[in-house]
């Protein structure tokens, strides 16, 4: 197939290409580059052994995305354009709208445009908000608790009111889980940011003594170790979930929606003991207050995506923990960015 992916530059569209490529599709990568860089895709054709074709622009430009649409024949769109930072969406919640969901309907209007109605979208389990219950099925309630995840849910109703005006569109909300390491490559990865919010990037930085410690976020959670759980899925695990997705909605119409995670949850300690063990170092930790949103305990359940996809993630935390450091330490010495 011929497949567009908006955002394709970024941390998981690029895993995506690499897969989708490999398996044969012909990708497409639309991207603004507000939260890449160019040289993505010169490593990804280091990979791949061939250029991926690119444009550079913003899914808010309807009529750009209109004649890409055209103009490479696209048969299905993998949507992965979005801000994603859920402190900064607070600060700044019309931006978050503006490119989340004013975004997504310009791409929807190319694609009615065109009449291309296969499409798999970047959802998140934080559409879930505080567990209700664990592991999370895809019916738990959702209810959304920053502006970030509200721009996803929005998009999840959207997409919902579109199958039920028209049979014909082919539609898959993936929810990843918490999506960590890089292709083993080492050349692409989670683009690190200056002091990353997230916990593995953090960690890796403290790994390679370019942070002095790690700050625990509270060790008093009903957990069992007090530290937050979380189901950590490796990105290449989350990269086939696509692949394996777009073939279900290819033979199948409506709004079909997966939890993409392992099922299983980790704790902060647990990962950073695995991080120990990958990287031969010792992690320096201070435990401080409980971070503002944070929920103790957050993992799927993943019967239904290993039902219908026949996929389920494979990878241990220990190749998750090795290749997010072989990149950042890529990243640094061979000025990746
Ligand atoms: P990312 O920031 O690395 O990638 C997003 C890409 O989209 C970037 O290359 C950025 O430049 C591009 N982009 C943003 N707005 C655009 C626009 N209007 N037009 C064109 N390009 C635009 O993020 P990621 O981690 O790869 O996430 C991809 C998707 O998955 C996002 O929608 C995100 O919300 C969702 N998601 C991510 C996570 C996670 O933890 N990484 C978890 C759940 C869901
Ligand atoms: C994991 C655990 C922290 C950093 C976020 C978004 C979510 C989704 C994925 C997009 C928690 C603890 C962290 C640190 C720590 N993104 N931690 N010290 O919060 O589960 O999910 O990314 O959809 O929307 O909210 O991931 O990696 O930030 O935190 O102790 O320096 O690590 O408290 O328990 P989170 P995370």
């Amino acid at each position: 197939m011929n497949i567009l992916l908006t955002g394709g530059a970024g941390y998981i569209g690029s895993h995506a290409a690499v897969v989708l490529t490999e398996a044969g599709h012909q990708v497409v990568i639309l991207d603004n580059f507000c939260n890449s860089q160019l040289s993505v895709l010169e490593r990804l054709a280091k990979i791949l052994g061939k250029p991926v074709p690119f444009v550079e622009g913003d899914t808010r430009d309807t009529e750009l995305v209109r004649k890409i649409l055209k103009n490479y024949k696209i048969d299905a769109v993998m949507h992965f354009a979005g801000l994603k930072a859920v402190g900064q969406s607070v600060q700044k919640p019309i931006d978050y709208f503006d490119n989340n969901v004013a975004g997504t309907i310009s791409l929807l209007q190319a694609m009615r445009a065109n009449n291309i109605k296969m499409l798999v979208f970047s959802s998140s389990a934080t559409v879930y908000g505080a567990p209700q219950y664990l592991p999370l099925d895809e019916n738990h309630p959702t209810q959304a608790i920053n502006p970030y995840g509200r721009s996803k849910l929005h998009i999840e109703e959207i997409l919902s009111d579109i199958e039920a005006s028209d049979s014909n569109w082919h539609i898959a909300c993936l929810r990843y889980f918490n999506p960590v390491g890089a292709h083993e490559s080492g050349i692409i990865g989670e683009n690190p940011n200056d002091t990353p919010n997230n916990l593995m990037p953090y960690i890796a930085q403290v790994a390679l003594g370019r942070l002095p410690y790690l700050n625990v976020y509270g060790n008093d959670y009903d957990t069992l170790d007090g530290t937050g759980v979380r189901d950590f899925i490796h990105v290449m695990d989350l990269a086939e979930g696509h692949l394996a997705a777009l073939s279900f909605i290819n033979q199948k119409s409506g709004l079909n929606i997966f939890n993409l995670g392992t099922g299983k949850g980790s704790s902060v300690l647990e990962m950073v003991k695995a991080f120990e063990g990958v990287s031969g170092k010792s992690i320096p930790l201070r435990v401080t207050n409980r971070r503002t949103g944070d929920v103790a305990a957050c993992y799927a359940r993943v019967d239904k995506s290993s039902t219908d996809l026949s996929w389920k993630a494979t990878r241990t935390i220990q190749e998750m923990c090795s290749s997010t450091l072989n990149f950042q330490k890529n990243y640094k010495c061979n000025n990746l960015s």
